[in-house]
């Protein structure tokens, strides 16, 4: 019902999101990974359906359902949500990254399973590519907004990675408060912006955050 009742303020907007966490294969059956649930992406995603925006989710792996009226890509590591997102990016008029690419991934896969002793030797790590960088590095006008994860000195490295990422806004999450962030339905966020203004959200629903980030996702995209 909410769908239809929402005003249809983003129509014409061409979306990208991603959501949930990636999976960084060892082999068959070992992998590296994170806690995320989808569940802040998938809001994004649902939400700018409803205001009448075209959606494409890159999602990791989640226990989420697919979401109705978006097109959704699954992916499993950071390798493959880059390439999902590059190859979507041309299309794109605005990109909300939600998702949380784990940092690392195993220089090696093994293709096969094999006793954890072999399987010890691939615990040598490289870094995956930034792709929220990449994608700012190329930005063309599009709006951007990217989620920082911190635990502490929160203010400052979020600004820090909105700058470094070239973003437009980023949404600031502090991991480790009572009752929000990863896997819980609500949020608190922080919404710091490139133009400097600093917005505290009370404790919301994810789908009200999600509302509130398109909100400022519609104002500059509209400039
Ligand atoms: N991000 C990305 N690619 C990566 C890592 C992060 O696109 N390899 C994106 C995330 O989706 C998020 C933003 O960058 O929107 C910030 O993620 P975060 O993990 O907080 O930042 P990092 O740059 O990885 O810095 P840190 O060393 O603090 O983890
Ligand atoms: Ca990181």
């Amino acid at each position: 019902l909410r769908a239809f009742l929402a005003p249809k303020d983003l129509s014409g907007l061409r979306l990208l999101v991603s959501a949930g966490p990636t999976r960084e294969y060892l082999d068959p059956v070992r992998f590296l990974s994170n806690p995320s649930s989808g569940r802040m992406g998938y809001a994004v995603a649902e939400a700018a359906r409803d205001r009448g925006a075209e959606v494409v989710l890159v999602s990791g792996p989640t226990a989420l359902p697919d979401p109705w009226g978006v097109e959704v890509v699954r992916v499993e590591s950071a390798l493959e949500m880059r390439k999902a997102l590059l190859d979507r990016y041309p299309w794109a008029q605005a990109v909300v990254m939600a998702a949380a690419v784990a940092d690392y991934r195993p220089a090696e896969t093994l293709k096969d399973k094999e006793p954890k002793a072999e399987a010890e030797k691939l615990l040598r790590l490289v870094p995956n590519p930034d792709i929220l960088r990449e994608l700012g590095e190329r930005k063309e006008g599009r709006v951007l907004v990217g989620f920082a994860m911190e635990t502490r000195e929160g203010l400052e490295r979020a600004r820090g990675k909105l700058a470094r990422k070239n973003l437009d806004l980023i949404a600031l999450n502090y991991v480790g408060r009572e009752g929000v962030g990863f896997g819980s339905p609500e949020n608190e966020v922080t919404l710091i912006l490139r133009d400097g203004r600093v917005v505290e959200l009370p404790r919301l629903s994810k789908r009200e955050v999600a509302h509130r980030i398109l909100d400022f996702v519609k104002e500059l995209w509209k400039r």
